[in-house]
């Protein structure tokens, strides 16, 4: 009998979660693996909620945003008592091995599995913020910055005819990273984020200084992180005496059709997967730095905190002051 191995999803949705279960169940299958499907994330793997593919299910699926395997946060799995079911549930089925598709919050909760019963698994990072540690690339981001440079463009456009400053928010809970790529992309010109200290007097002295020269809107991309949109918004109406509007993009930013890039590295990331389980790797996560593919041990993911790179940092750093 071949060995199975489990596919899920887990935590935020993103854009490329779609293709990844694709090739990773029809690679898997090609490898000799059988593969099995997990719906709702920890929650099915818990609820016993799996199902074989069969063509139908992965087909027309590669263009398609979110996960059709749907996803969820499961505080049971804490508990060693429903990760001993989500045993049972496996072991019924000769499920072997796991790939989750996730965050970090995923690949610790798969690991603390490992470390009960030894069931190796691969993590395929995902998540729009981009926040994993080792890997310079997570799925979804690609999808979500188009999403948000289309929104600004538009926002560009009623901004520059109306003489307005717009403040438009994007996700990240902990991480600038959207923001400050959104910010660069866009041609704004402030830039909140939690990782770049900003100054409000200097950065009102500077747009005085050019709507003194001309300019007759200003853009401002804040991140999630920094809860600062609100207060934003009022500050340049007030203290720069621009009329400004707020724009929350919120989970607009989540979904759509994913982009090549994602399409892409969803292929790339799952094949890695397959092969990393296949040669007996553990406990990894699929990595991508400076342009190579590579796996990295979980420890050195979950220990370790994410770095936005230094270059973008560095170009963005002007906007906030
Ligand atoms: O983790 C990705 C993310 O998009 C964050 O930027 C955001 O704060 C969060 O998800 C919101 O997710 P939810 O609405 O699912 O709690």
């Amino acid at each position: 009998m071949s060995k199975g191995l489990a596919i899920m999803t887990s935590g935020g949705d993103a854009a490329g979660m779609n293709p990844a279960i694709k090739v990773a169940a029809e690679y898997a299958a090609s490898r000799g693996f059988k593969p099995w499907l997990v719906y709702d994330g920890l929650r099915g793997l818990i609820d016993d909620r799996f199902v074989e593919p069969d063509r139908e299910m992965l087909s027309g699926i590669l263009h398609r945003g979110g996960t059709l395997l749907r996803s969820s946060r499961e505080k049971r799995f804490f508990d060693i008592g429903f990760r001993r079911q989500a045993l049972e549930n496996l072991k019924k089925r000769g499920i072997e091995k796991l790939i989750v598709i996730g965050g970090d919050g995923s690949f610790r909760a798969l690991n603390q599995f490992y470390a009960d019963f030894g069931i190796p698994f691969a993590g395929i990072p995902a998540t729009i913020d981009n926040d994993i540690a080792g890997t310079d690339y997570c799925l979804g981001v690609d999808t979500a910055l188009n999403m948000i440079r289309q929104s600004i463009d538009s926002i560009h456009d009623t901004a520059t005819s109306f003489s307005r400053a717009f403040v438009v928010e994007v996700m990240g809970r902990h991480c600038g990273y959207l923001a400050m790529v959104s910010a660069l992309s866009c041609g704004a010109e402030i830039c909140l984020t939690p990782e770049v200290p900003y100054n409000l007097d200097s950065i009102g002295l500077r747009l005085q200084r050019e709507i003194d020269a001309g300019r007759n809107h200003i853009l401002a991309i804040a991140a999630e992180g920094t809860k600062m949109a609100d207060y934003l918004t009022r500050w340049i109406n007030d203290s720069i005496g621009m009329e400004a509007r707020l724009t929350v993009l919120g989970h607009v930013q989540r979904g759509g059709s994913p982009t090549v890039r994602d399409r892409l590295m969803a292929y790339k990331f799952a094949v890695a997967a397959v092969d990393s389980l296949e040669a007996g790797e553990t406990n990894s996560v699929m990595v991508f730095n400076e342009g190579h593919y590579s796996t990295r041990p979980i420890h050195e993911v979950c220990d370790s905190q994410y770095q936005i790179d230094p270059r973008i940092i560095e170009l963005s750093t002007p906007l906030a002051q």
